[in-house]
């Protein structure tokens, strides 16, 4: 039995594409922090691939298991070059603001087509979001409070197990 409508299943299969490309996104910020030799900041952001990765695969998962086509849409290249440390962390903050509205986006349609099953799933990503949005946006601050110059602070409080969730 379908447990899911075409509706939903398209546009969850969309979602799959964004977070695997999400997870693309900061592999390339990752790699420019370690090419910067800032290594706590480039292990931040392969952890933040992988757990991506993770946001695609419950979402492909799910699309499966309710009975419906998996369909893995074109993924957008990322963005290769940042000039700052500042640039790249902002670029993964409004990459999770936005994630954040298509998530509430797709719990619309859940609402909206009372699929109670959906809510209750996609429950998980909504909590998920807050804490992706408020950890990037922690790290922004302090970004921005050290500068450029002495981004190596960051590194520092990373050290100290500052992004810890
Ligand atoms: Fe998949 Fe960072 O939200």
């Amino acid at each position: 039995m379908m447990m899911i409508s075409k509706n939903l299943a398209d546009a969850i299969n969309a979602q799959v594409g964004r977070e695997f490309g999400a997870s693309f996104q900061y592999v390339q910020i990752a790699a420019y922090f370690e090419s910067e030799a800032l290594d706590g900041l480039a292990k931040l952001f392969y952890k933040q691939s992988d757990e991506e990765r993770d946001h695609a695969m419950k979402l492909a998962h799910y699309v499966v298991e309710t009975g419906a086509q998996l369909a893995i849409p074109a993924v957008e290249a990322p963005k290769v070059t940042f000039s700052s440390a500042e640039e790249a962390i902002q670029a993964a903050l409004n990459w999770e603001t936005e994630v954040t509205r298509q998530i509430n986006n797709l719990m619309d349609i859940a609402v909206a087509e009372k699929d109670y099953l959906a809510r209750e799933f996609l429950d998980w990503f909504v909590v998920e979001q807050l804490e992706e949005v408020t950890s990037m946006e922690k790290l922004l601050r302090i970004a921005q409070r050290a500068g450029e110059r002495n981004i190596i602070m960051l590194e520092a409080y990373l050290s100290h197990g500052g992004d810890e969730d």
